[in-house]
């Protein structure tokens, strides 16, 4: 199933509330998008802004980052696989039992209902942590690229599909995981834009030459003067180079 999996841009969908969000889709009439719902949206609109979107077609990416006790992050995924979404998350850091645990919930749940799982990644470090915080806020004494890479790994042993990285770290991560666990990267932006608060940035362009599978947009199109102009940008320089 996986092989087949597509390289695909998926757009951020960083929105307050569910007015903004469809204002947004509504510029997209024709184009199945694929999407990523984070917690602010999901937690203020709640699992209804998940069907809406599905309703208008789109793929989704529901990026709530779970990371809590094996038990708990089982049940909760059995939840999510409820949803339908295409694609979830949790944080490397739960431990492989933690990852092991969310992917019997949602391959169980989803077998029960005879749906295709979401595909599964793991968080390794947030592009948020740099080194130094990691090793004197985490006590994480390895290195950051290290950590990254035993992160993916252990990912890879609990069985995920792939993780959230650097479009900088893609290649180091297929090298060691296989090229088919999937490297799904943000921090993406066009020649021409602002850095906003993105420290490591990558072109569209550049990203696949990386490697990436997946690139996360967010700013560089909703932002943009003309959204769908930008969307169809990004699509031509990371899918057809
Ligand atoms: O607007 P921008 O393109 O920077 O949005 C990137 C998206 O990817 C945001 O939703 C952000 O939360 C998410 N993300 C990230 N870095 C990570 C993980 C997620 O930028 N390490």
């Amino acid at each position: 199933m996986l092989k087949q999996t597509p390289k695909a841009v998926i757009v951020a969908l960083d929105f307050s509330n569910k007015q903004e969000t469809l204002a947004f889709l509504d510029k997209f009439p024709e184009g199945k998008l694929f999407v990523k719902v984070g917690m602010e949206l999901f937690y203020s609109e709640g699992p209804a802004i998940i069907k809406e979107i599905k309703s208008r077609g789109h793929h989704i990416f529901l990026d709530l980052k779970l990371h809590d006790i094996p038990h708990t992050v089982e049940k909760a995924m059995s939840v999510l696989a409820n949803l339908e979404v295409d694609m979830v998350n949790v944080h490397a850091a739960g431990t492989i039992d933690m990852m092991v645990a969310a992917l019997k919930g949602l391959t169980c749940q989803a077998a029960n209902q005879s749906k295709k799982r979401p595909i599964i990644i793991a968080v390794t470090q947030l592009t948020s942590t740099d080194e130094v915080r990691m090793q004197k806020d985490l006590l994480i004494s390895s290195t950051l690229e290290e950590t990254v890479k035993i992160y993916a790994q252990n990912a890879k042993t609990a069985g995920l599909d792939g993780v959230v990285c650097s479009p900088h770290e893609a290649q180091m991560i297929h090298e060691n995981c296989g090229k088919d666990f999937l490297t799904v990267t943000p921090g993406i932006r066009f020649l021409d834009n602002e850095k906003d608060d993105q420290v490591r940035i990558t072109t569209p362009e550049k990203a696949k030459l990386l490697g990436s599978d997946f690139i996360v947009v967010g700013r560089p199109i909703t932002m943009a003067k003309d959204p769908v102009l930008a969307y169809e940008r990004c699509q031509q320089e990371f899918l057809k180079g």
